[in-house]
């Protein structure tokens, strides 16, 4: 009989009840493990107890030492279950993915706002049976000047405004050397929209790139007169800029084109009446242009008795700036996806 009038047997009752109530009560994986500590740790109740035994008379002993395992057994197995419980309901609780989420999405990429602007003019001169062409960037000097009636000792031939590669190879001034491509290999009727990259020694500012887009047009047949090209220009004018644009054709000159126009729309930003955009004017210069010189129809082989035609040039990244306000034409150049991605369509 252990000492104190409470047996070893009641104590180890005791602390079973105890110990399976506080394990049972434990609501969280720091109070379970206090209660461990306290009843099954080495130091704790339970073992506090057993070192009772020695007081033990041998014929008490093997009764009270299968109580005591069976105790140390009970509250070992509730602690392992409470354990697990404990463990599943904190899992439970854990927030698992939010399936509500937007996903991420990924830009797909999408053309240049020069690209579609080019894109657009091709498709609309498409409808007038216009073909889309391409000639080299690097370019003779006989294309890019003689060809096109520009004496070599004219100022756009100068060291200053091109980039010659060799003594007769220069990376070419605009695109209308492909009109002579074209007139050298095709047979009239001609109808071809040629767009491409152009080179000049002009800086890199706000307003100019020495490296931008042209758009040429060209149309040789029989018969063609100024009054289909004017026709060819509004149905474009109007397709591209909007129905109530008006144009206007201002008398100019270049060495390829006879008489040769500059042609002007009513300004698309404020409708005629002037703005910054127009520089108070009402009108946007949009395009060199003009009939075929019969130079040119010589100079490429076809007889300027038979054949007339009209021919034109425009900057479609000038065009992009005017359609989107874009004020500095080198955002066009610098790649930045964060200013590109808004036109994506
Ligand atoms: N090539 C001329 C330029 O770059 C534009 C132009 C093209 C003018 C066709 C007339 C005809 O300025």
């Amino acid at each position: 009989m252990a000492s104190g009038g409470v047996s070893l047997a009641d104590r180890l009752e005791e602390i079973r009840a105890d110990a399976l109530a506080a394990i049972a009560a434990a609501s969280d994986a720091e109070t379970l493990e206090s209660a461990r500590v306290r009843w099954l740790g080495r130091s704790g109740e339970l073992s506090g107890a057993m070192s009772g035994m020695r007081d033990l008379g041998p014929a008490d002993r093997p009764a009270t030492g299968r109580l005591a395992n069976e105790v140390k057994q009970a509250l070992e197995a509730a602690y392992e279950s409470r354990e697990k419980q404990l463990a599943a309901a904190e899992a439970a609780d854990r927030p698992g993915p939010d399936l509500t989420l937007p996903g991420r999405r990924e830009w797909p990429g999408g053309a240049h706002p020069v690209t579609q602007v080019v894109d657009e003019i091709c498709e609309i001169f498409a409808e007038l049976g216009f073909t889309r062409a391409a000639g080299p960037e690097i370019e003779t000097d006989w294309h890019n000047f003689t060809a096109l009636g520009i004496p070599l000792d004219h100022p756009a031939a100068d060291m200053h405004d091109t980039f010659w590669l060799d003594d007769h190879v220069v990376l070419r001034t605009h695109t209308s050397p492909v009109q002579a491509r074209v007139m050298q290999a095709n047979q009239p009727p001609i109808r071809v929209v040629v767009p491409g990259m152009c080179y000049r020694r002009d800086p890199f500012d706000a307003s100019h790139a020495p490296a931008f887009e042209q758009i040429e047009g060209l149309a040789v047949d029989e018969g063609i007169d100024f009054v289909e090209f004017r026709a060819a220009i509004d149905f474009f004018v109007h397709r591209f800029f909007g129905p109530g644009t008006r144009t206007r054709f201002r008398a100019s000159y270049f060495p390829f084109t006879e008489p040769s126009a500059e042609v002007d729309v009513t300004c698309f930003l404020c409708g005629g009446s002037g703005c910054s955009a127009c520089k108070r004017t009402g009108w946007i210069e949009i395009m060199g242009s003009g009939m075929v010189d019969p130079v040119v129809f010589e100079e490429c082989g076809l007889d300027p008795e038979r054949y007339t035609g009209y021919a034109f040039g425009m900057g479609p990244a000038r065009i992009a700036m005017l359609r989107y306000g874009i004020p500095d034409i080198r955002l066009l150049y610098e790649g930045d996806v964060g200013f590109l991605e808004q036109f994506t369509r």
